[in-house]
């Protein structure tokens, strides 16, 4: 099974992609992590990609293509995956397309998580992950069991996005609803399009993308 999360910043792509692929056995392909460690590995495109992730501008089309194209055709890709922060724009979306027809493979479905802007800044500026593992956290929606522990590493590091500051989002939300948001049309027009209320607890969002899921194999 292929699927992709639609949604802007701060919408729950993450959090809602790491359960799922853990769940049903999919990899996790998240554009925003590959390029973070990039970045961190100093390679070209991640030095490139991380001034302006920092800016909270979208790295250029050819760049994650690349990375997504070069993923995609790793052995692990061939029992399904969760795409989270790609496609982004329409070009990303055909080259999408294209990649997927040259391996005569298909997307189940396009997973939007309906968001109210007013409420994403208390999500992305309460964000944080465990350093060791990156599960991600949330200073109040989402806090590991034992205080200061990870629940899945033991790990006792944690650490924040240094684009998950008020500037930075909002640089983020223009870009979305600029670029990424026409994809909702796109993806409606083929028939793939399936919208949940990313605003319910994340217990909720994880149940109503599972009855999608159930609905798909019917
Ligand atoms: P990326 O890393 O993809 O960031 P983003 O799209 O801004 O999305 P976020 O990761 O901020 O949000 P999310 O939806 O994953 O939310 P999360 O689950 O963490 O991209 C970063 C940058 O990389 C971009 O700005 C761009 O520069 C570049 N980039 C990446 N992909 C690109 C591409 N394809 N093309 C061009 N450039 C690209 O949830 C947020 C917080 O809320 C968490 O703390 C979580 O615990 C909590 N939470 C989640 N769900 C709920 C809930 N239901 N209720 C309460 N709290 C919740
Ligand atoms: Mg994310
Ligand atoms: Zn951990």
């Amino acid at each position: 099974m292929n699927l992709i999360l639609l949604g802007p910043p701060g919408a729950g792509k993450g959090t809602q992609a790491q359960e799922i692929a853990k769940k049903r056995g999919l990899v996790q392909l998240s554009t925003g992590e590959m390029l973070r460690s990039a970045a961190k590995a100093g390679t070209k495109d991640g030095l490139e990609a991380e001034a302006l992730m920092a800016k909270g501008e979208l790295v250029p089309d050819d760049v994650v293509v690349k990375i997504i194209s070069e993923r995609i055709e790793q052995p692990d890709c061939a029992g399904g995956f969760i795409l989270d922060g790609f496609p982004r724009t329409l070009m990303q979306a055909a080259a999408l397309d294209r990649m997927l027809a040259e391996k005569g493979n298909k997307l189940d479905a396009v997973i939007e998580l309906k968001a109210d802007f007013n409420r994403l800044v208390e999500r992305i500026v309460g964000r944080y992950a465990c350093a060791k593992c990156g599960q991600g956290y949330h200073d109040r929606f989402k806090r590991p069991k034992v205080r200061g522990v990870c629940d899945v590493c033991g790990s006792t590091e944690f650490s924040r996005r240094s684009d998950d500051n008020a500037e930075t989002v909002t640089t983020r939300m223009m870009a979305y609803y600029r670029d990424t948001s026409p994809l909702i049309g796109y993806y409606f027009c083929k028939q793939t399009l399936r919208s949940v209320d990313g605003m319910a607890s994340i217990g909720e969002v994880a149940t109503s993308i599972d009855n999608v899921i159930a609905g798909l194999s019917r």
